[in-house]
């Protein structure tokens, strides 16, 4: 097993690629600390992988509240006494809003969530890591962290952030012992985009046309398979970067 023995900690964990990713892990034999707003989801995910090496332990929070962060994090440090890996994967889409019909509503709450739930979470569970000298910290940031045209202003503003951090977090915490990576996804067959339901014209026109030359849309296992890789030791000399898993669509 590529993660016997770690201690995990997960975000967005009730749906999507973050539930696929609490399977993988646990299959993996870790033992997961799987958080998210929806408290029954994270049961039916406990319950889902009762049968696995691995555990999953709910525990409800968001990602912008600093207290639910604090009793997330407190939790798996009394109980398990370190985190392993630290999985920051809860995010939300924009309403494909362009340059010129954002709100400041959807912007903060955009950046609040994808780029400064990144930031609570590494903040609280840095001091752990380095106590430890061992961490691994993987960011899900998306193919609209490093191209322009894969979602609204705000959703490309936060992950091109969420690309930045993973390098300044990377480079910063390197010689000693903490990795830090993060993973752009393609397309994923997820319920992210049933979040959309006033997008802007002009950007959901340019948006199909990057739809148009899609290779293919992933699963959220396909990916999950990548975080476990990028968790374990076999990923040792992987830090600071941005692993793109698209299926080629980038390569267009
Ligand atoms: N599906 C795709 O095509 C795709 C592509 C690129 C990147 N991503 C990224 O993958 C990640 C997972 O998305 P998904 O596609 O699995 O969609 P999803 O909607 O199924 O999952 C998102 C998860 O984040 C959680 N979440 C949202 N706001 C939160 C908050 N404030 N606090 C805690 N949890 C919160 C949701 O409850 C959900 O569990 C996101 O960061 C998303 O931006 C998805």
């Amino acid at each position: 097993m590529k993660l016997e023995n770690k201690v995990v900690l997960l975000t967005g964990a009730s749906s999507g690629i973050g539930y696929a990713i609490g399977k993988a892990f646990a299959k993996e034999g870790a033992v997961v600390y799987a958080m998210a707003r929806r408290m029954e989801k994270l049961e039916g995910l406990k319950e889902d992988s009762k049968d696995l090496p691995g555990e999953i332990i709910p525990v409800a929070g968001d990602v912008v509240k600093e207290e639910d962060i604090d009793n997330a994090v407190e939790k798996a440090l009394e109980e398990q006494g370190k985190i392993d890996v630290l999985v920051n994967n809860a995010g939300v889409l924009d309403e494909y809003k362009s340059a010129e019909t954002i709100t400041d509503e959807i912007w903060n709450k955009v950046m609040d969530i994808n780029a400064g739930g990144i930031m609570r979470m590494s903040r609280k569970v840095l001091p752990s890591m380095l106590e430890k000298k061992a961490g691994v910290i993987l960011n899900t940031a998306s193919v609209g962290g490093l191209h322009g045209m894969r979602g609204g202003l705000a959703y490309v503003a936060s992950k091109h952030a969420v690309v930045g951090m993973t390098k300044n977090i990377g480079y910063s915490y390197a010689d000693e012992g903490i990795r830090c990576i993060a993973v752009a996804p393609g397309s994923v067959s997820t319920e992210i985009g049933s979040s959309v339901k006033d997008p802007d014209e002009r950007m959901l026109n340019k948006l199909m046309a990057g739809v148009q030359i899609f290779p293919k849309v992933g699963t959220p296992d396909q990916l999950a398979e990548v975080y476990v890789f990028l968790a374990s030791d076999e990923a040792s000399f992987i830090n600071g970067t941005t692993i793109v898993v698209d299926g080629g669509w980038t390569a267009y």
